[in-house]
C-alpha cells in the first residue's frame, strides 16, 4: 500500500480509544455501563416529521439528484424559520445552503478559505472537527482558551497580533460542547469587532441552538452583525427534532462565504437526499411544541445530574443550553484517569475534558441524552464510591 498523505497522518490520535478500549472491556466482562459519554439524543424524531419522510421516500423525483445547494421550499423555509426565530432576514437564493448535517459544512468551510501560511482561531476546549479541518487545510490552529472564570469565553485581546494578522477565520460555539457555556451578547460584539479590524471570517457553529433551559434563548451572530459581512452561522436539525441520524443542516450568513462553500460542496457531495429536506422542511415549517416538550424533558435530566453531583461534593453551575453538564474532576485526578476509574470502579461512563483539547484537562463531561431512570442509576453508583 502506498504511504498515506501527510494531511492524514497529520490527524490527531484519537483521544477517546482509551476510555473506548475500557467501555468495550468492561462491556465485554458483563458489565451494565451507564453511559453518560454520547451526545446523541435518545428520543426518537417526532411523528409528523417521520411520516413526511415516510410519503416523500416513495416519491420517484426524490430518487434523483438533489439539488447541491438544497431544494429552494427547503433553503425558503430555513430562511423563513431562522427570520422568524432570529429576527433576521435572509436570501434563500444567496444566503443559505443545506448540509449534510452542520458538521459536514463545518467540516468543509476551512478548505475553502485556509491554506499553508494561515491561521484558524479555535477554541480550547472544543468539538474537535474545528481542528482537524483546519489540519487538513494545511493551516494552522491556534488555540483560544476557554477559562471558566471568563464564563468560558474566549479573550481575543490576548491573541498575538502576528496570530490575528495570519487569521482568516474564527470559530465560535455556543451553546457550547463541551463546556455548556451560553454566548453573551459582549462575545458576539467583540467577535465581530476582531472580524471587522482583522479581516476575519467568524464561523458560529448553533448546533445546540435551541437546546436551551428556563426561558434563555441563545442568539445568532447574525444579531451582531446585520449586514452579514462578517459571519456564516452553521445549524443543524439534529438535536432540535432529535435527527442526528437523518444527516441534515444548513449555513447561513455572509453570501459570499455560503457562495464559496457551495463551490466546494458541488465538487465533492450531491447534496442531501429530497425526502430528508422535505422532512426537514416538515421539521423547520411544523409546530415547534415538540422543541419545548423536548428541552423540558432534558431540563429535568440536567437538574437530576447536577443535583447529583451536588450531592457527592462536585458543585457545577446548572446551564442554560446544551446536552452536557461540564465538571471539574475531584481533587487528585487527571481527566483520563477519572473516566477509566469510573468505568471500572462503577460502571460509569464520562467523556475526558481533555479529549475535547489542552484547556479540557482536570474536567470531565457527562451527557443528559440517556433516561431519567438511567441518570439516578449512574449518579446512585457514584455517590456510592464516596469520592
Ligand atoms: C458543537 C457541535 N457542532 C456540530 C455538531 C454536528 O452536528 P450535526 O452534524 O449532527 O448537525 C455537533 C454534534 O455533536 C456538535 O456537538
Amino acid at each position: 500500500m502506498p504511504k498515506p498523505a501527510a494531511r492524514v497522518e497529520k490527524i490527531p490520535p484519537y483521544l477517546f480509544a482509551r476510555i473506548d478500549k475500557k467501555k468495550s472491556d468492561a462491556q465485554s466482562r458483563g458489565i451494565d455501563l451507564v453511559d453518560f459519554g454520547i451526545g446523541d439524543p435518545d428520543v426518537p424524531t417526532p411523528d409528523h416529521i417521520v411520516k413526511v419522510m415516510q410519503e416523500a421516500v416513495a416519491r420517484p423525483w426524490n430518487h434523483r439528484y438533489p439539488a447541491y445547494e438544497g431544494m429552494p421550499e427547503f433553503r425558503r423555509a430555513a430562511a423563513e424559520w431562522f427570520c422568524g426565530r432570529f429576527g433576521v432576514r435572509l436570501d434563500p437564493d444567496r444566503e443559505v445552503v443545506a448540509l449534510i448535517g452542520s458538521k459536514e459544512g463545518i467540516a468543509h468551510l476551512p478548505w475553502a478559505y485556509l491554506q499553508e501560511g494561515d491561521a484558524a482561531l479555535i477554541p480550547s476546549p472544543g468539538y474537535p472537527v474545528y481542528k482537524v479541518a483546519t489540519l487538513m487545510s494545511g493551516a494552522t490552529p491556534y488555540f483560544m482558551p476557554l477559562a471558566e472564570e471568563r464564563g468560558f469565553e474566549p479573550d481575543f485581546e490576548s491573541i498575538p497580533e502576528e496570530v490575528k494578522r495570519k487569521a482568516k477565520i474564527c470559530f465560535l460555539n455556543y451553546p457550547n460542547n463541551p463546556t455548556a457555556a451560553t454566548g453573551s451578547d459582549s462575545l458576539y460584539e467583540r467577535a465581530v469587532d476582531l472580524a471587522r479590524t482583522h479581516d476575519i471570517l467568524i464561523c458560529h457553529d448553533a448546533a445546540y441552538s435551541e437546546i436551551t433551559y428556563d426561558g434563555y434563548k441563545a442568539k445568532s451572530i447574525l444579531q451582531f452583525d446585520r449586514g452579514k459581512r462578517y459571519a456564516v452561522e452553521f445549524l443543524s436539525l439534529s438535536k432540535t427534532y432529535c435527527m442526528t441520524g437523518w444527516r441534515i443542516g444548513f449555513a447561513v450568513g455572509n453570501s459570499e462565504a455560503i457562495q464559496n462553500l457551495g463551490t466546494l460542496k458541488t465538487n465533492i457531495d450531491s447534496g442531501v437526499f429530497q425526502a430528508i429536506q422535505e422532512a426537514g422542511i416538515a421539521a423547520l415549517t411544523g409546530s415547534q411544541e415538540c422543541v419545548a416538550a423536548l428541552c423540558e424533558r432534558f431540563a429535568a435530566r440536567r437538574d437530576t445530574v447536577v443535583d447529583g453531583l451536588a450531592s457527592i461534593g462536585i458543585n457545577v453551575a446548572r446551564p442554560l443550553g446544551s446536552l452536557y453538564i461540564w465538571a471539574r474532576t475531584p481533587r487528585g485526578y487527571g481527566s483520563a484517569d477519572f473516566a477509566e476509574m469510573l468505568i471500572e470502579k462503577a460502571g460509569v461512563v464520562v467523556t475526558p475534558g481533555s479529549g475535547f483539547g489542552e484547556e479540557g484537562e482536570g474536567y470531565f463531561r457527562m451527557s443528559i441524552t440517556l433516561g431519567e431512570e438511567r441518570i439516578r442509576e449512574g449518579i446512585s453508583r457514584l455517590k456510592a464510591l464516596r469520592l
